[in-house]
């Protein structure tokens, strides 16, 4: 039986740091609302492209898996903000780190996308399809995000990570898991302006507003991961007790604390990294993943419950069978180039072409009802 097993990992995490204080300066709001409603205090800004912060985030994943770029025969990209619709943003990871030899995708289920991609990976290692697999959760949201919209703006942040996957003879790795998505809410998730479908209404490219019912989500993700979780447990034939450590989805520190009671499971198992770097959709998993390797609360053997949901509503929950290491083969000095802009420069910035693109779009749109009126 070959299993798949996580030997690599690595986070990239954007230097700008954008605190509640920050987002006060442009919208109603405030640090007490957001702490309280939903545990964060700050979250990231990034300055390179999503594709940038994957390669930084991959070659520390692969250094610290002991092998090479070209060792890496399938790259499976998460995230559902792509810095292009075409070509694959997988295949700028690859060129990169010189996979010269491996297959290439994204994988787009939101906030879930980078377990979605584990799972891929997953299967494909242990089909004997591929050997060696780069898993990536990545998510760049601040150019998408409709910052002057304060049910959404105060929630999300940019960040990165991702893992090594490698075919092992040991029960490790993904030992199950559940998939799932509840079509039926769709809806109450949307963000426009981003795909054909707005070609041809008053919208650019790019000027991006949101749908978001946030009460109804946070019903259905706190249902939906509980039962994809008790439903991984009776799977596997395991119970709350035998889990070590639960790295959830960090939408909000009120939905994992419901998640984690209804699953049986103390609030001191839980990795939490959602006051430091708010939602970042499916970088949430990786970037928490190996903070908990990395700060010792992941051991040998452990046993690691992973529920996550996102827009769709996609929902899942995974559990992870640690191998024998948890310290890294090799160090890479893969790094961020500096940036001067602060996070809150950052985002005004993109305010302000928002601003400027959507001016631009009226004013488009205006004429071209004058030249349709003239012609009439
Ligand atoms: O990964 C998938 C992403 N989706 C999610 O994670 C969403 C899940 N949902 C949630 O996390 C919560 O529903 C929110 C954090 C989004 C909102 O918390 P809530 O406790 O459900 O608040 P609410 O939507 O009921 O809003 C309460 C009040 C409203 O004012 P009124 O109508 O009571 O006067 C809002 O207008 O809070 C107001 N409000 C804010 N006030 C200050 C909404 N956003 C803000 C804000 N600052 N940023």
């Amino acid at each position: 039986m070959t299993y798949a097993a996580i030997t690599g990992w690595g986070a990239a995490m954007p230097p700008s740091v954008l605190s509640n204080r920050d987002l006060s300066t442009f919208l109603d709001t405030n640090d007490e609302w957001i702490t309280t409603r939903t545990g964060m205090k700050e979250r990231r800004v990034s300055h390179v492209s999503g594709i940038e912060m994957a390669i930084i985030a991959a070659q520390r994943a692969i250094a610290a898996a002991g092998l090479d770029g070209k060792d890496i025969d399938l790259i499976v990209y998460g995230s559902c903000s792509n810095d292009e619709q075409v070509p694959n943003a997988s295949s700028g990871v690859q060129a990169a780190i010189g996979a010269k030899h491996a297959a290439s995708m994204d994988i787009n289920t939101a906030c879930t996308s980078f377990l979605y991609s584990l799972s891929t990976a997953t299967a494909m290692i242990r089909t004997g399809v591929v050997k060696n697999a780069l898993v990536i959760g990545v998510e760049i949201i601040s150019p998408f995000m409709d910052w002057d919209n304060r049910n959404v703006a105060v929630l999300f942040g940019d960040g990165c990570a991702a893992v090594v996957v490698q075919a092992s003879e040991r029960e490790e790795g993904v030992i199950g898991e559940q998939l799932g998505c509840l079509a039926d809410v769709r809806h109450t998730l949307r963000v426009r302006g981003m795909g054909t479908a707005y070609c041809n209404l008053d919208v650019t490219a790019g000027i991006t507003s949101w749908d978001f019912d946030g009460q109804e989500i946070f019903r259905h993700a706190v249902q939906g991961m509980v039962q994809a979780s008790a439903a991984v447990m009776k799977k596997c034939g395991v119970t709350p007790d035998d889990i070590d450590l639960v790295v959830p989805h960090q939408a909000n520190l009120r939905i994992i604390e419901a998640v984690v009671s209804r699953a049986g499971v103390p609030m001191d198992k839980v990795m939490l990294t959602v006051q430091r770097y708010g939602n970042m959709s499916a970088a949430t998993v990786p970037v928490a993943l190996t903070e908990a390797i990395e700060e010792g609360r992941v051991k040998p053997g452990s046993l690691i419950l992973m529920p996550a949901f996102g827009a769709g509503l996609t929902v899942c929950a995974h559990l992870v069978r640690w191998g024998e290491r948890t310290t890294p083969l090799g160090l890479s000095d893969a790094a961020f180039p500096p940036t001067k802009l602060t996070a809150l420069e950052q985002v005004n910035a993109i305010r302000a072409k928002k601003a400027e693109g959507a001016a631009r779009s009226a004013d488009g749109m205006r004429k071209a009802r004058l030249v349709e009126t003239s012609t009439k």
